[in-house]
């Protein structure tokens, strides 16, 4: 009986366990602020979020939009990952100005750089407003009709919350839309690079070591907000000022040890943490499968050319890395929900969902068919989620198609609107293109082509395929080769000086060229193919699953009332907390907490395309100069612990019990990543470099330590002693 018992209550607490959820800072109070300091806080919620007195949201930023960041001195000076920085940092360098190979230290405001198109935003306050978004909802009504009201309440809302004119509005839907939480946010826009250490630094062990624990990468950069001489955001001029923050984070140079609390503060982007088993099932067994395989060929493809070539290494490093990534991200995944039998404990926990409904008659009344209709939904839901996956991912990784696609709304604009359509939207496709084939090979988008669509006709079901791109094969006599060679010497898609130049030529001549482009042509034919034989039957069905699942959120919160429930992740501000923990990786593997410099020499290989280490490091290590950043005489530079983060986390401040910093969010644990879909205290941690790395890097090896000076450096573990 006690067994049972024990059973259930750990089943059904399953959601709410220590470490587990990203928490809407404004709530903290009421849900968490007890079991925070149970796990070790010193501080209190109002420390950390507070809409009238300076707090530690304030230090927090949305770091254009991708990844977070935090205000570290009072002059502005912003961390952040040296990942998130990177286009920024890619952007600035030439074969002779190499950033990412030799990073790069301004040595004083004068020599900070500007990044066109980079913001930061920080929340100011946040306003649960369900009540009035959902004013007027009925149970009958239809997705489309339920929508609009919504969109008609939002609009409401924003007219009627009061704000600065230098300020935005945000609402945004929670628990997959049975909640409304508005946001009034501040954006600056003139955000200056003001330092990167090298790649060899920055990005560590590359992709060899991506997601992966023991970690030993320096992953930070640094930033400058600038603003107006108010203080108040304002667009790029060289009059603006050093942004002076409400509240910028104190650093703690005393580490943390085993057991410690840390909280993650930070922008977790998306996470589906209340999924139906089935739709776990499909993500293992189908999605992530066929996205994988994809992105392995490309991958291969891409590789084959960044290693004999230095100017392509620079131009799809980045490329490179967004690919590679959510690929290698993927794998952990199934993994992971393999290993933690993610499914079989969706189920038993649907089980005990479906007890409870059974026997209650409110409950039966509302919810009694709710599974086996989401059982139905995804059923039909998994051949199309297929072969969006296959579109998405081979369109996207073939980039004559993405050029195609831009010119595609050049075109529907003449067609619509004339010329003045042409002329009003041509600066924006100009810019668009610019960027694209700043950063492109037609040599290697050729191979891409050559390898991914003989997935996507070989792979796919005939329904699925152009009938276009079969009958140009068939031209070809079944040689993929052959046939992607005809089609870059055919069109002029690949080729920029010539493209850029026939766009500023008369409006009916590039029109009628484009559309005869044979590159254009096929895009367009595959795009047709997929909208008539995927997407509308898609979007029906996903309409119905997502209004399902929202039935199923809410749901769950009734029926498991016991259970204190966290919103999924939908890049809003949260709270993620937890300890300082290794964890049992598999059968006799177990891992430590902490890396340190040691560690980074031992995986050292010269010359080495992810390995390699710049010679001063060399020396640093083997003087043993670590200042005062150093422990016992090694320097630390990684730590793991048990808290919820996801991507868009990174950058996100690590802080101590004291609300101090101590390092930046980075990764997880491969074996982990599946706590986008069932966290599992077992295995999830998130990676950090400790902060004192960060220090070391700045201060020792570069020789800027005058930007740690602007910083406030504490002792929180020595004045408690
Ligand atoms: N895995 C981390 C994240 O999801 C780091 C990615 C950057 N590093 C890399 N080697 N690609 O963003
Ligand atoms: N590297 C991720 C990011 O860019 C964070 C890692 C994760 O997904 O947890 O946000």
């Amino acid at each position: 009986m006690k067994k049972i018992f024990l059973g259930l209550f750990l089943l059904i607490s399953g959601v709410s366990l220590a470490n587990e959820g990203m928490w809407l800072p404004l709530l903290l109070e009421k849900l968490n602020e007890k079991e925070m300091r149970s796990l070790g806080m010193k501080i209190s919620a109002k420390d950390i979020y507070s809409v009238n007195n300076g707090s530690l949201k304030d230090a927090i930023l949305s770091f254009g939009g991708f990844c977070t960041g935090e205000v570290v001195s009072s002059q502005g000076l912003v961390l952040t990952n040296h990942h998130c920085g990177f286009d920024a940092i890619q952007n600035h360098s030439t074969l002779d100005h190499n950033y990412i190979k030799d990073g790069f230290w301004s040595r004083g405001t004068g020599e900070e750089l500007p990044n066109p198109g980079l913001f930061v935003t920080f929340i100011v306050r946040i306003e649960d407003v369900t009540g009035p978004a959902l004013k007027g909802m009925t149970a009958k009504m239809s997705e489309s009709e339920r929508q609009s009201l919504v969109d008609r309440n939002l609009a409401l809302i924003r007219k009627n919350t009061k704000k600065e004119d230098y300020q935005d509005i945000l609402v945004r839907p929670f628990f997959e839309g049975n909640q409304y939480y508005l946001f009034v946010t501040e954006t600056y826009r003139d955000i200056r690079l003001v330092g990167a250490p090298p790649s060899s630094i920055g990005n560590f062990g590359k992709d060899t070591d991506n997601w992966m624990w023991p970690r030993h990468t320096g992953d930070f950069s640094m930033f400058r907000i600038y603003a107006g001489k108010d203080n108040r955001p304002a667009d790029y001029s060289t009059e603006n000022v050093p942004y002076k923050p409400k509240k910028s984070l104190s650093i703690s140079l005393d580490g943390v040890a085993k057991n410690d609390f840390t909280m993650v503060f930070g922008f977790p982007g998306r996470t589906n943490e209340y999924l139906y088993s089935s739709a776990v099932k499909q993500v293992m067994e189908v999605n992530d499968p066929a996205k994988i395989a994809i992105r392995s060929k490309a991958l291969n493809v891409i590789d084959g050319f960044m290693r004999k070539d230095e100017q392509l290494k620079i131009q799809y490093a980045a490329k490179w890395a967004g690919i590679s990534n959510a690929w290698k991200k993927w794998q952990g995944e199934v993994m992971g929900l393999t290993r933690t039998r993610a499914v079989e404990k969706k189920i038993e926990y649907e089980k005990e969902f479906q007890k409870r409904v059974d026997a209650n008659p409110v409950f039966r009344t509302k919810y009694g068919g709710l599974l086996g209709d989401m059982n139905t939904a995804y059923d039909e839901l998994k051949p199309l989620g297929l072969a969006r996956d296959y579109f998405t991912e081979i369109v996207s990784k073939i980039e004559l198609f993405t050029l195609a696609g831009q010119l595609s709304s050049l075109v529907n604009a003449y067609e619509k609107e004339g010329e003045a359509g042409y002329t009003s939207r041509l600066p924006r496709v100009k810019e668009r293109l610019e960027g694209l084939y700043g950063e492109y090979s037609a040599l290697v988008d050729q191979k891409l082509f050559e390898a991914l669509m003989e997935m996507y006709i070989n792979d796919q079901a005939e329904a699925f395929r152009s009938t276009t791109a079969t009958e140009q094969l068939y031209n070809y006599r079944g040689s993929f080769s052959k046939w992607a060679e005809a089609v870059y010497n055919e069109s002029r898609l690949d080729d920029g000086v010539s493209m850029l130049d026939l766009l500023g030529k008369n409006p009916e001549e590039a029109v009628s060229n484009i559309k005869n482009d044979p590159g254009f042509i096929l895009f367009n034919e595959m795009l047709h193919t997929y909208q008539v034989a995927v997407q509308g039957k898609l979007n029906e069905i996903q309409d119905r699953v997502n209004s399902l699942q929202r039935d199923y959120m809410a749901a769950q919160m009734e029926v498991f009332k016991e259970k204190k429930f966290y919103p999924d992740a939908n890049s809003t501000l949260r709270v993620a907390y937890g300890n300082v923990k290794g964890y049992h990786a598999k059968d006799a593997v177990d891992y430590d907490i902490y890396t340190y410099l040691d560690g980074v020499i031992e995986k050292y290989i010269p010359g080495d395309y992810e390995f390699d280490l710049p010679p001063k490091m060399i020396e640093l290590y083997k003087k043993k100069d670590f200042g005062p950043y150093g422990v016992k005489g090694r320097q630390p530079v990684c730590f793991i612990a048990t808290n919820h983060t996801t991507g868009g986390n990174s950058g996100s401040p690590a802080l101590d019990a004291w609300g101090n910093l101590v390092g930046l969010n980075f990764d997880r644990v491969w074996e982990g990543t599946m706590s986008d879909i069932n966290y599992d205290p077992s295995i999830c941690r998130n990676i950090m470099v400790d902060i004192r790395y960060v220090l070391f890097i700045i201060d020792k090896y570069a020789g800027a330590g005058h930007l740690v000076k602007e910083m406030k450096l504490v002792h929180p573990k020595k004045a408690v002693k």
